[in-house]
Formats: C-alpha cells, structure tokens, sequence
C-alpha cells in the first residue's frame, strides 16, 4: 500500500483464518485469480489459469489447497502439488499458483497461506520447494524472497502463434473461409 509520501508499506495485519480448500470455494477462487492473472498483466499465468486448473489441483491434491479467509469473505488461495521422480529419493514440494485479493495484499495473508503450505510440505517428506513466476512479477518475487527463495533459474518462454500458421494453411488449402473449426470466436487479447 502506497503512504502519502507514494511509499510501499505494509498494512496493518486482519484477522485471517486459513483452511483447506472446499467444494464451494472453487468458484471463488477461480474468479479471483481470473481477476490477479490478466493478459496484459501477467501473460503467461493468464494463459494456464482456468476453473480445469484449480478443479484438478483441488482432486489431485485436496490437502495443499488452501484458502485464507477474513470478515470480507475469501482473501486469497494458495494451491500446491508434490512431484515425486521415480528411481530417486527426492520429492518435491510445487508452490503451484498463489494469489491474495487487491484490496487485502501487504497485510500478511500471502505469508500466512505460504507458512501452512511449507508445513503441509514438509510433513510429506517434501525436501525442496519449488515455485516459478514470471521474471518481472516483482511483488512475487519480493514475496517468494522475503519467504527465503533463492537461486534463482532463468527459465524463458517462447510464444509461437499457431492461430497464423493455421491461417496460412487453411488459406492455401481452401482460399476464402478457414475451415469452421478453425475459426475463433473469442481470441486472446495479444500481449506479444
Ligand atoms: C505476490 C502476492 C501473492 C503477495 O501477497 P501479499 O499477501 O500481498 O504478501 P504479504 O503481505 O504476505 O507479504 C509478505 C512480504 O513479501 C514482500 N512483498 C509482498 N508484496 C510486495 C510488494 N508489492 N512490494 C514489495 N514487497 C512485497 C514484503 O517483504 C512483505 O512483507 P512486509 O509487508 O512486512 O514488507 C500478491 O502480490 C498477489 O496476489 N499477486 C498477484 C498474483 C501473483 O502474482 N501470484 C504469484 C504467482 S502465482
């Protein structure tokens, strides 16, 4: 939160309860993500977020789904997964997708979510715990730091549009119209 003198502090903490996510939660949660991952924003995240995403965390792995809730309802979630290799002792904790209502952030609730997960983990056997973000999210990235994240890897994503190959394909095979199911109703805003 910005003070008059336009500097970034801390909120004053709210009562927060943190529990495992539920059937009647995922809605909310969905929606809140759908409103922290924006295209313009965050691309990447945009593009892998959907109601599938945290539908399947929340089968696969009912227990590492959180959610933090205070007197104004749902105020953010943090959903995890283990990845076990197999011919190797290690396991691995996957802080997967995070996220704390605008109005509720730098008040501690992405802290509190992230301290019962690293519980949860550690409690499986976890011995690594894993996140990603996009390089220029700096609140996450501050965030992930402040929660004692290190080494940092470059992991760089490419984009290749398949909706112009097709197009120059569909032109070449049959001139005119693109084949009906090429047509997209709805295309993503483009952040390239
Ligand atoms: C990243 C995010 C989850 C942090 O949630 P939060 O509840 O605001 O974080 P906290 O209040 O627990 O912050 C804990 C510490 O992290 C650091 N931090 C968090 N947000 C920060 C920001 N915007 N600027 C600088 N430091 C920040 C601070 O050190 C903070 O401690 P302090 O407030 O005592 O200084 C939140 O900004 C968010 O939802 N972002 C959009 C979604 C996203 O990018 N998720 C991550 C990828 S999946």
């Amino acid at each position: 939160m910005e003070d008059a003198a336009g500097i970034d502090r801390p909120r004053k903490r709210p009562a927060i309860n943190i529990r495992q996510m539920e059937i009647d939660d995922i809605a909310q949660v969905f929606h809140l993500g759908e409103e922290l991952f924006t295209a313009s924003e965050w691309p990447n995240l945009y593009r892998t977020w959907d109601e599938y995403e945290v539908i399947s965390l929340f089968q696969s792995d009912p227990e590492l789904c959180l959610v933090a809730e205070g007197e104004e309802g749902l105020l953010g979630f943090a959903l995890g997964t283990t990845i076990e290799k197999s011919h190797s002792a290690w396991k691995y904790g996957y802080l997967v997708w995070l996220g704390v209502r605008p109005s509720q952030q730098r008040s501690g609730v992405a802290a509190r979510l992230f301290k019962t997960l690293k519980d949860l983990l550690m409690e499986t056997g976890a011995r690594i715990l894993l996140v990603d973000t996009e390089a220029d999210n700096l609140p996450a990235l501050k965030f992930f730091r402040k929660q004692g994240f290190g080494n940092p890897q470059e992991h760089i994503f490419l984009t290749l549009n398949l909706d112009q190959a097709r197009r120059k394909n569909g032109e070449r095979k049959a001139p005119g119209r693109p084949p009906e199911r090429f047509r997209l109703d709805d295309a993503e805003p483009d952040p390239d």
